[in-house]
């Protein structure tokens, strides 16, 4: 799977360990997120992935930052985007089951980097329900 990854500076310790985990996967990544500690501003590497998403470049996305709020936020300006905010793994596990995230985001400075994995993991591992979580789903975009 192509996985596409963003951080501002709060998320670039995990955002190296997790790209070295999903290719250990054999997953390709595309790295859209800031590489330093330097200040910056997550909007900035928010949108490039959430393009990357809409137009089908990488075929999901994880985002990190420090409360992972600003990453959401930006991202799901994106009409093409579902990019939901996980701290533990069963709510990881519901925003693919039940809300079909496409960007799984996630608040470096709240989670450690075991937990994160962890999310990952869940994530990747888990299907879309479908049914009722469907029709939910499709009132979602602005039209
Ligand atoms: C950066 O200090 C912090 O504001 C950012 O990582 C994020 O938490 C914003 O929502």
């Amino acid at each position: 799977m192509t996985i596409g990854i963003c951080n501002d500076h709060a998320g670039v310790e995990y955002k190296f360990k997790l790209i070295k985990y999903l290719e250990g996967k054999g997953h390709t990544v595309v790295n859209f997120g800031t590489d330093t500690e330097d200040s910056c501003d997550y909007a900035d590497f928010a949108h490039p992935l959430a393009y990357a998403v809409e137009r089908g470049e990488v075929e999901l996305g994880i985002a990190i930052c420090g409360t992972g709020n600003g990453m959401a936020i930006t991202l799901n300006k994106h009409q093409g985007v579902r990019a939901g905010l996980a701290w533990n793994t069963a709510i990881a596990h519901l925003v693919a089951e039940h809300n079909a995230a496409n960007v799984l985001v996630m608040p470096a400075r709240f989670a450690s980097y075991r937990m994160v994995v962890s999310m990952v993991r869940e994530w990747l591992a888990t299907d879309f329900a479908g049914g009722r979580h469907e029709r939910r789903i499709q009132k979602i975009p602005l039209r």
